[in-house]
């Protein structure tokens, strides 16, 4: 299961890629604001791709078919790793159609639900995006459609990868596993949550004091 870094901070990212931690990142309009200031977008996209060799998502901001292609063209242009992300509207599909029919990877976000990831596959989309745990946070189980979506893709034979997205815990992370996702993506708190456990620092403490009580160097 690939895990990616959902940010669009250096930092962050720098961190993650140099400990070998993440397969790629994703971004969105939120996330690119937060991190840009007075940068340049695209410059701020090619950095990513120098930083991480990996599957990197960049959201277009047209809201029509056109404007999204124009934009999606230009931001893959950028780098052979960029993902073109697309809204799943509409227009964001027939996006989807011309930009995989030219060999533009896509990730359509959004999504809320099994029919949504249905139109995705059949638009031919590279990652398709369930935000499970803003599902969660309008009463919905969010993790209930990532199984969904593995079922009806094995069904039907679609390559398309779900890529959980909008995970809050850790327990969200080993959820969309079990479920059969391809892909998580996860802020940055909730990677390194992963990484910790008590027993592994109490251990760990454990280990080294009972080597200082050897009294040798290794
Ligand atoms: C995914 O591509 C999105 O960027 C992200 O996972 C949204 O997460 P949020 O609901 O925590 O904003």
């Amino acid at each position: 299961m690939k895990i990616f870094l959902d940010t669009a901070d250096l930092d962050e990212i720098r961190r993650a890629a140099d400990a070998g931690l993440i397969d790629g990142i994703t971004t969105n309009p939120s996330l690119m604001a937060k991190a840009l200031g007075d940068g340049d977008p695209r410059e701020h996209f090619q950095k990513i791709c120098d930083l991480v060799d990996g599957p990197i998502s960049a959201e277009v901001v047209a809201l029509d078919a056109e404007g999204m292609v124009t934009q999606g063209r230009e931001l893959a242009a950028l780098h052979e790793n960029i993902v073109v992300k697309l809204p799943i509207t509409e227009d964001g599909l027939r996006a989807c159609r011309t930009l995989t029919g030219e060999g533009i990877d896509t990730n359509l976000t959004l999504c809320f639900s099994t029919a949504q990831a249905l139109l995705a596959a059949k638009a031919g989309a590279t990652f398709v995006s369930p935000f499970v745990g803003r599902l969660d946070d309008v009463g919905h189980d969010g993790m209930e459609i990532i199984g969904e979506i593995r079922e009806v893709y094995e069904t039907y034979g679609y390559e398309t990868e779900i890529l959980a997205a909008s995970l809050r815990h850790p327990r969200h992370v080993l959820e969309a596993m079990l479920a059969g996702a391809d892909a998580a993506t996860l802020p940055s708190s909730v990677l390194y949550q992963l990484l910790r456990h008590p027993l592994t620092d109490s251990g760990l403490a454990r280990f080294m004091e009972d080597w200082k009580g050897l009294g040798k160097d290794l």
